[in-house]
Parts: structure tokens; sequence; C-alpha cells
């Protein structure tokens, strides 16, 4: 059994020794830490919290797309944790998890080529 240390940047540095086994939301959890969750599968996004350092498993999340993984976004429920990690969470780390779309439009190669025009508008 391999355990690490996640500690979490937004509350006070709190760490915590968790089992490489279980996600995170778990392990956190059973530790006393209130966080918020839903699904508990991966396909919510309500427990996302921001990775500031670390590497985490997280091949089962469904809920997040490529720009927030790339903003360091992960999904507790569903993450193992394979190193330790220092993250920010509950809704204080979701800064960056939406998009707000008349501040951040969305880039040409990200808009949908072929969007569907219902018959009546095509006449
Ligand atoms: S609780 Fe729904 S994605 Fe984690």
């Amino acid at each position: 059994m391999t355990n690490f240390t996640i500690t979490l940047a937004n509350q006070g540095g709190a760490a915590f020794d968790v089992d490489q086994r279980k996600p995170l939301l778990q392990s956190l959890r059973e530790q006393g830490v209130d966080l918020p969750y839903g699904c508990k599968y991966g396909g919510c996004i309500s427990c996302a919290a921001k990775m500031i350092s670390g590497k985490v498993d997280q091949k089962a999340q469904r809920a997040l797309n490529n720009r927030q993984i790339n903003n360091g976004y992960i999904i507790l429920c569903v993450a193992r944790p394979m190193s330790d990690c220092t993250l920010e969470v509950g809704v204080e780390s979701h800064d960056k998890l939406y998009r707000n779309p008349f501040l951040d439009p969305l880039a040409p190669h990200e808009l949908k080529a072929d969007i569907a025009i219902p018959l009546e508008a095509k006449k």
C-alpha cells in the first residue's frame, strides 16, 4: 500500500495522508474535509478541484473538457493520487472552471463547423 500527502493550499495548508487506491474525495471526506460533490462517478463536475502540483490518475472522469484540464482541474470523486499533491478545493477553486462566453468567446478552432439548421430556416 502506498500513501501520499495531499496538501490543501486554500485551507491553511492542511495536509492529509491518503491511500493511492482510493479516490481523493473519499479519502479527504473520511478525514473530515467538507467538500462539494454530487454524482460520485465523474460525470457532474461538482467535486472539481484545482491541482497546483502533483499527479493523479483520473481516467474515469467524464466531466472535464481539455480547457479545464489544461487549467489544472481534477475530479476528486474518481481521481487517485500518483504522487504527493497540492490542491485548491471547494467552490473557491472554481474561478476558471466555467467560461463566461461574453468575456472569453470561443476561438475559431473551438466552434463546430457544421451546426444543424432547422429545415424551415433552410427554405
Ligand atoms: S461528484 Fe460528480 S463528478 Fe465528482
